[in-house]
């Protein structure tokens, strides 16, 4: 296993470089963590890490399997000073930020899978869960991130393991978490201090540079249970997923599930 001593370091003093950090050797959820924190009045920026989550969730009611010391799971408590209607692209800023915080650290580059999963040769390799709550002040937002770092691959149950990988596995050589923590608390504040400054006009450019699956021929589950197959068209402006199906006709992908034309769901 490889040694990171500053996460080690982070572990005892709450600290990573200059950002302070809540860390819990176990938890339910850092999500769970980080909404409580940020109802006691917690500052944007906050960062919950867990060396390992007993319940970690991911999108669409699923579980995000979260072994202990291989993986990075942690959430940002974000208090974005955005209009409720940006919040959507706000979640894909933030994975945009992760694709770009694991390629400086890695040198691997993760494309974006809609809405904003990691994808490494075609499997997925982090995911975010956004939540977000309405208050007066504006909308506090906590940003899960989990990454697979140095997960093995038989960490994975036997059905997902053509469709899941890790940094690691990926690369052939372990990272350390520390580096990769500190490298996605610096895109995720850039990305914001930019939606906050100039709009997403610039972040939803930069996202369309990494889509996996632009161009490709999509399924939709919709909420209601209907499939939708057609081309991706990538995100809309209010960072919303076009698909055009056989018949012409442009759908806009609000929720949902989706996966390449033929591949099975996760
Ligand atoms: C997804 O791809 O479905 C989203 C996965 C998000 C997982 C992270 S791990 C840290 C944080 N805590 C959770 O319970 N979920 C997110």
């Amino acid at each position: 296993m490889i040694s990171d001593l500053p996460w080690l370091d982070m572990a005892r003093s709450g600290r990573l470089g200059e950002r302070s950090v809540c860390f819990l050797s176990e938890t339910d959820s850092t999500n769970d963590v980080a909404l409580a924190l940020a109802g006691d009045g917690a500052l944007g920026g906050t960062v919950v890490v867990a060396e390992r989550q007993s319940r970690g969730r991911g999108r669409l009611g699923r579980e995000w399997l979260s072994p202990p010391g291989v993986g990075l799971y942690c959430s940002f408590i974000l208090r974005p000073q955005l209009e409720s209607a940006d919040l959507p692209k706000l979640t894909l800023g933030a994975g945009l930020a992760a694709s770009r915080a694991v390629e400086t650290v890695t040198s691997l580059r993760p494309l974006l899978k809609w809405p904003n999963d990691l994808w490494l040769a075609g499997k997925k390799v982090g995911g975010i869960l956004a939540e977000a709550r309405l208050a007066p002040a504006g909308p506090l937002v906590i940003l899960g991130i989990g990454v697979n770092v140095n997960t093995p691959q038989d960490a994975f149950p036997v059905e997902l393991r053509d469709k899941v990988t890790s940094l690691a596995g990926h690369a052939g050589r372990e990272f350390a978490r520390s580096g990769l923590l500190g490298a996605l608390g610096d895109e995720l504040m850039a990305m914001v201090a930019r939606a906050e400054r100039e709009g997403f006009a610039g972040i939803l450019a930069d996202w369309r540079e990494r889509d996996a699956t632009r161009g490709r021929e999509l399924e939709w589950l919709t909420q209601s249970g209907q499939v939708i197959r057609g081309l991706s068209l990538g995100p809309d402006e209010e960072g919303l997923l076009r698909i055009r199906d056989a018949a012409g006709t442009a759908h806009e992908v609000l929720s949902g599930d989706i996966s390449l034309a033929g591949s099975g769901r996760e």
